[in-house]
C-alpha cells in the first residue's frame, strides 16, 4: 500500500488544529505515538480507529485537557502546552458518553450547565442553541424521556452554549438508530457551514464517507490522513462482487485463494478485496465464467481501507511498542 498520509496543502493561517509528534504513555504503554496532524478550519474532520487506539487521548491533548509526554502545537492558534484556558474558552468538547441530569428538561440541563460555567447572558444563550439545534419545541421535556438522537442533540447544545470556534465530537453518535445518525450528521454540516470546525470521532463508516478529511490512528499511531477519495485512491485497492445463489461454499473457497485478502459477505453476494489487482483477477479466473454466478468490478470502501491499514499496523505491532 502506498503512503497513506497525503500531502499537507493548509496553508498555516487555515489550520484549526496543528500538532507535531504528540506522544503519551501510560506506565510503559505508549497510546499515542508522535501524532502529526492538521485540521482545517471549517471542515468536518473524522477521526477513526479501533476501540483503545489513542483517539480519546489525542483529543484531550488537542484542546490542552492532558499533557504531552512529548510534542506539541496549536489549538485556534493558542499553544496546547501553555494557553490551555484559551483554549477552553473557545472549544466546545462533547465527552464519549455525554451524561446530563435525565430528571431535568431539556432547558433546564442547559441553563445549569450555563450557571456551572458562569457564563454572562444566559437565557439568551439557551434560547439561542436551543433554536439553533431544533430542540425549542421541546424544551420543557424531561431529558430522561428522549430517544437518544435527541439526547446527543441536548449534549450538543450544551457544547455549543459558550459559542465555540471548534467542536470536539467524541463519538456523539454511539448506539443511535440511523435516522437519529443521520439527522445528527446534518446539524454538523450546517454548523461546518456556519464557519465551525468540527473534529469527530466515529466507528461509523458511513459517517466517515460525509467527512471532509479523515485521520486513521491504531495503536497509537496515525497511518492514514486525508479526504475519503484520495485514502480510496492511494490504497490501489482493488474491489469485485459476485452474486449467486449459493455463494458460501464459493467464499470458503475463494477465502484459500492467495491474492484474495478479504471475503465479506452480504446476503446473496460477496464482496472481494486485495490490495493486488493482478492477483485478484488470477484467483478469480477460474469461477469467473460459472453459470449461476454475477461478477462486477467494483469501487473500493473505505472500510476494505481501514481494515486492511488495522490488519497490517497489528502485524507491525510488537508488545512494549
Ligand atoms: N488515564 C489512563 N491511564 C492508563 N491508561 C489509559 C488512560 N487513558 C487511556 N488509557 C489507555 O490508552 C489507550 C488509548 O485509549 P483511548 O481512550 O485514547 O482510545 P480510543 O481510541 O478513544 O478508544 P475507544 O474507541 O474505545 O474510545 C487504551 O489502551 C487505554 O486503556
Ligand atoms: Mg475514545
Amino acid at each position: 500500500m502506498r503512503d497513506m498520509i497525503a500531502p499537507l496543502d493548509i496553508p498555516p493561517e487555515q489550520r484549526a488544529v496543528d500538532v507535531q509528534g504528540l506522544s503519551k504513555r501510560y506506565g510503559s504503554k505508549t497510546v499515542v505515538d508522535q501524532l502529526s496532524m492538521q485540521v482545517r478550519r471549517g471542515e468536518v474532520f473524522g477521526f477513526l480507529g479501533p476501540n483503545g487506539s489513542g483517539k480519546t487521548t489525542s483529543i484531550r491533548m488537542m484542546c490542552g485537557l492532558l499533557t504531552p509526554d512529548a510534542g506539541g502545537g496549536q489549538t485556534l492558534g493558542y499553544d496546547i502546552l501553555r494557553e490551555a484556558a484559551a483554549i477552553k474558552r473557545e472549544v466546545g468538547y462533547m465527552t464519549q458518553r455525554f451524561g446530563l441530569y435525565e430528571d431535568l428538561t431539556i432547558r433546564e440541563n442547559l441553563d445549569f450547565v450555563a450557571g456551572v460555567y458562569q457564563m454572562d447572558r444566559r437565557r439568551q444563550r439557551v434560547d439561542a442553541a436551543l433554536e439553533r439545534l431544533g430542540l425549542s419545541a421541546r424544551a420543557s421535556q424531561l431529558a430522561g424521556g428522549l430517544s437518544g438522537g435527541w439526547k446527543q442533540r441536548m449534549a450538543l447544545a450544551a457544547c455549543m452554549l459558550h459559542e465555540p470556534q471548534l467542536l470536539l465530537l467524541d463519538e456523539p453518535t454511539a448506539g443511535v438508530d440511523p435516522k437519529a445518525r443521520r439527522d445528527f450528521w446534518e446539524e454538523i454540516h450546517a454548523l461546518a457551514a456556519q464557519g465551525i470546525t468540527v473534529l469527530v470521532s466515529t466507528h461509523y463508516m458511513d459517517e466517515a464517507e460525509r467527512c471532509h478529511r479523515l485521520g486513521y490512528i491504531a495503536y497509537g499511531q496515525l497511518l492514514a490522513l486525508g479526504t475519503p477519495t484520495q485514502l480510496i485512491e492511494r490504497s490501489g485497492f482493488a474491489t469485485w462482487h459476485v452474486r449467486g445463489e449459493d455463494v458460501s461454499e464459493l467464499a470458503r473457497q475463494l477465502r484459500q485463494q492467495p491474492g484474495v485478502e478479504r471475503v465479506t459477505r452480504f446476503g446473496n453476494s460477496l464482496h472481494l478485496s486485495s490490495s493486488d489487482h493482478s492477483a485478484l483477477a488470477a484467483a478469480i479466473a477460474p469461477w469467473r465464467e460459472q453459470a449461476g454466478l454475477r461478477w462486477d468490478a467494483a469501487s473500493p470502501q473505505l472500510e476494505d481501507v481501514f481494515i486492511h491499514l488495522m490488519s497490517q499496523s497489528r502485524d507491525n505491532f510488537s508488545p512494549g511498542h
